[in-house]
């Protein structure tokens, strides 16, 4: 990881976790030695989130969401709005990951309109982009990932868009155990970062099928800067020991 940008890792829940267990994660996690020299976030989901802020407070773990709406309020039905997370604690967002895009429609303009949105609010977003195992196939990576770049960051300037974390994850890597090389994937980081004006100090986080065993490999490269953890963020001993071997090869 590169001295200047401050490593960050960032635990995905997904639809995993009650408020009891939620709970119960975030007091085994905080009694283990986190190293000071990593940001770290843990995003439930949005039913826990309260219970999270409550159990973080003490501590220098930061909440983060899953997704939100763009809009302060309205006629949404089911949709959560920044106002409502900013009230919970919420400091990061995750948008346009490819759970959301795939499986719930979410469109390169609902991300654009999303990023704008937390920006505006004082929320960060932590902006996934990555390719499917066909389009890695056809050759198609770098176009895929700097189209969905360019259009999640579509209207931001230099200083907003320094404002976002980018996350790269290779849709055929998440909860497959097929990790992404991690030369192959500081090389398509490095593409990410070149993409857009205000970059250049972002953390980019890799995602998929990250664990304590492979995590050193992901740390030594430049334009790695941490990751975004589903799977082995959801046990509260697994995920500080991949925190701890972050930190060792940072
Ligand atoms: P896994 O770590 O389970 O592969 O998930 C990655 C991911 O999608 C994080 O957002």
């Amino acid at each position: 990881m590169n001295a200047a940008r401050r490593p960050l890792i960032v635990g995905n829940w997904k639809m995993h976790k009650t408020v009891a267990e939620t709970r119960a994660f975030i007091a085994e996690l905080l009694a283990a030695n986190l190293p000071e020299e990593i940001d770290l976030v843990v995003a439930p989901p949005f039913t826990a989130l309260g219970a999270a802020h409550e159990a973080l407070a003490e501590s220098t773990v930061a909440l983060g969401a899953q997704t939100m709406h763009e809009g302060a309020q309205g006629p949404f039905t089911g949709e959560i709005s920044p106002v409502m997370l900013l009230e919970l604690g919420v400091t990061y967002v995750i948008l346009g990951h490819s759970e959301r895009r795939l499986l719930f429609g979410e469109s390169d303009a609902w991300v654009n309109s999303r990023v704008r949105s937390a920006i505006a609010h004082g929320i960060t977003p932590i902006v996934a982009v990555g390719e499917t195992s066909k389009e890695r196939q056809a050759g198609q990576t770098d176009r895929r990932v700097i189209a969905q770049t360019v259009a999640a960051l579509d209207g931001l300037d230099a200083t907003d868009a320094a404002r976002v974390v980018m996350a790269y994850e290779p849709i055929w890597a998440i909860g497959t155990g097929a990790n992404c090389d991690p030369v192959e994937a500081n090389r398509v980081m490095g593409e990410i970062r070149k993409s857009v004006g205000g970059l250049n100090d972002v953390p980019i986080l890799y995602g998929g099928s990250m664990k304590p065993e492979n995590v050193a490999s992901y740390a030594q490269q430049p334009d790695i800067n941490g990751g975004l953890v589903g799977g082995a963020s959801l046990d509260p001993v697994g995920f500080a020991a991949l925190i701890e071997a972050a930190a060792r090869h940072a």
